[in-house]
């Protein structure tokens, strides 16, 4: 199924594009055209919208129900700034939200992570909130902003995810490898 936006907009002139989005948008289409945004404007996002991109992680698997997660909401300016001079993105000084992304050790802590971070990535999208996600597992410096936040000593720091609006995002040139390049009938050759 393939859905043209901008021929809908037209077709029905539609004024609410968020409840247009509700009728049409499918989980696909979001998952194809997710996109990552680094360059963010200062419009603050609502705390629902925040809400619901945390409760879209909230609910990804995890074995056994593990969900051993917490989620620091940071909106605090010299904080952020703080934590974008220690990893050195320049992107969470500059977003209007960033959250830090816990968790304990456990055996799957990374994969479990990143489901839960694609889950938010998606959701942002859908809000049409700009969103990029910096890993920060077993780097240098994720003991230093597990430090500043205060964090348990049981808890890793596994992600940072900047979010806010955003006015254009730049071009993509890279060249995402085709299904054919990827996909192998039944074995390796
Ligand atoms: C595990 C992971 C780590 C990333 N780390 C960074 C980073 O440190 N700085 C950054 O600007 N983007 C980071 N990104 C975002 C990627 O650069 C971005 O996803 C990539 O350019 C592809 O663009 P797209 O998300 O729009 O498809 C990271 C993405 C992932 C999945």
């Amino acid at each position: 199924m393939h859905y043209d936006f901008a021929n809908i907009f037209y077709l029905y002139d539609v004024k609410d594009v968020y409840f247009l989005k509700e009728v049409i948008m499918d989980a696909l289409y979001l998952i194809k055209n997710r996109k990552s945004v680094t360059t963010f404007n200062n419009k603050d996002i609502p705390s629902d919208i925040i809400a619901e991109i945390l409760n879209c992680a909230r609910v990804t698997p995890t074995r056994n129900y593990a969900q051993d997660w917490k989620f620091v909401v940071i909106k605090n300016k010299p904080l952020k700034k703080n934590i974008s001079e220690l990893c050195n993105i320049d992107c969470i000084s500059d977003a209007n939200i960033l959250i830090a992304f816990f968790s304990k050790d456990n055996k799957f802590k990374i994969e479990y992570t990143s489901a839960a971070i694609e889950a938010m990535l998606i959701a942002a999208n859908y809000y049409n909130v700009g969103v990029c996600w910096q890993a920060t597992y077993g780097e240098p410096y994720s003991k230093e902003i597990s430090a500043l936040l205060k964090a348990p000593n049981d808890l890793y720091l596994m992600g940072l995810v900047a979010l806010g609006y955003y006015d254009f995002t730049a071009p993509s040139f890279h060249k995402i490898p085709s299904l054919s390049e990827m996909v192998i009938a039944e074995k390796f050759k």
